[in-house]
């Protein structure tokens, strides 16, 4: 058993997502998150950039010791998990492999859509995973930069979404494909508009659901859960006066989280 705090982080809201599905799946686990809202969006930015905020942001919750690290940005997931894992002496975690393998088990037709940042999606992290575990599966990407700025911005519905929608999601209302991995995990925020664009049944794929799964297996595999009777604290952080980030935070939790969260300084 170790009641010490989970790390988690994201460049803004978005790995609040991910935050959600791990309190449903693991009550019990404290978490600190850190929200880079200073250098929000991290998806137009070079490999070696994210890198750097990778390994900074990670030092920082070693630092607040954490015992394990999720990092809940498929940006960072893509283009830093697998440098930075040997650097630190604790579990690291992404989100990209997790929601892949479920998408090879949910396609019925095999055919796979994926919406990412830039960096995301021409990494190509996405369909290497996927091909790695079935390589008949047809996937399409496409990368959507102006919807986490929408999403920072609290544009969650109306019409400038969905004009940002249909400039990124035609090629996706094509029938054959049923399975779309929301590869950004700012984008569950707006699942809901994004499935009324598309306008018929598919499975819309959440990445924290399925990384919540890996981790309650990991922590337990690595005896690392907390005690089932602990009571679970969460702390928030961001890099930039918190006021917007709380403001969505609320709309996707259905506690306030205002008294929790403030600001730090990384560098
Ligand atoms: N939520 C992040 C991701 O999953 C970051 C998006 C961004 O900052 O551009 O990629």
């Amino acid at each position: 058993m170790d009641n010490r705090p989970i790390g988690v982080f994201d460049s803004g809201v978005g790995g609040l997502t991910v935050v959600k599905e791990i309190h449903q799946t693991l009550p019990s686990e404290s978490i600190i998150y850190v929200g880079d809202t200073a250098r929000v969006p991290y998806g137009n930015r070079s490999a070696e950039t994210i890198i750097t905020y990778t390994k900074q942001i990670i030092q920082y919750l070693l630092d607040q010791n954490v015992k394990a690290v999720v990092i809940a940005c498929s940006t960072a997931s893509a283009q830093a998990l697998e440098v930075v894992k040997p650097l630190f002496p604790i579990p690291i975690f992404g989100v990209i492999e997790p929601v892949s393998q479920a998408s090879t088990t949910l396609t019925q037709t095999q055919h796979i859509g994926i919406i990412g940042t830039k960096g995301t999606i021409n990494s190509q992290a996405f369909p290497h995973t996927i091909h790695r575990l079935n390589p008949h599966l047809k996937v399409d990407s496409q990368a959507c930069p102006l919807l986490v700025p929408c999403i920072e911005e609290n544009i969650t519905s109306g019409l400038i979404l969905k004009n940002v929608l249909h400039l990124y999601l035609n090629k996706f209302i094509t029938p054959s494909m049923d399975t779309l991995i929301l590869g950004c995990t700012h984008y569950p925020v707006i699942s809901d508009a994004i499935n009324q664009y598309i306008g018929r049944e598919i499975n819309l794929l959440n990445p924290g659901t399925y990384l919540a799964e890996t981790l309650r297996h990991e922590l337990l595999t690595q005896s690392l859960q907390s005690d089932r009777l602990h009571q679970s604290v969460y702390q928030y952080y961001t890099t930039d006066e918190p006021s917007n980030f709380i403001a969505i935070a609320d709309n996707i939790f259905s506690q306030p989280i205002s008294s929790l969260t403030q600001k730090i300084n990384l560098i």
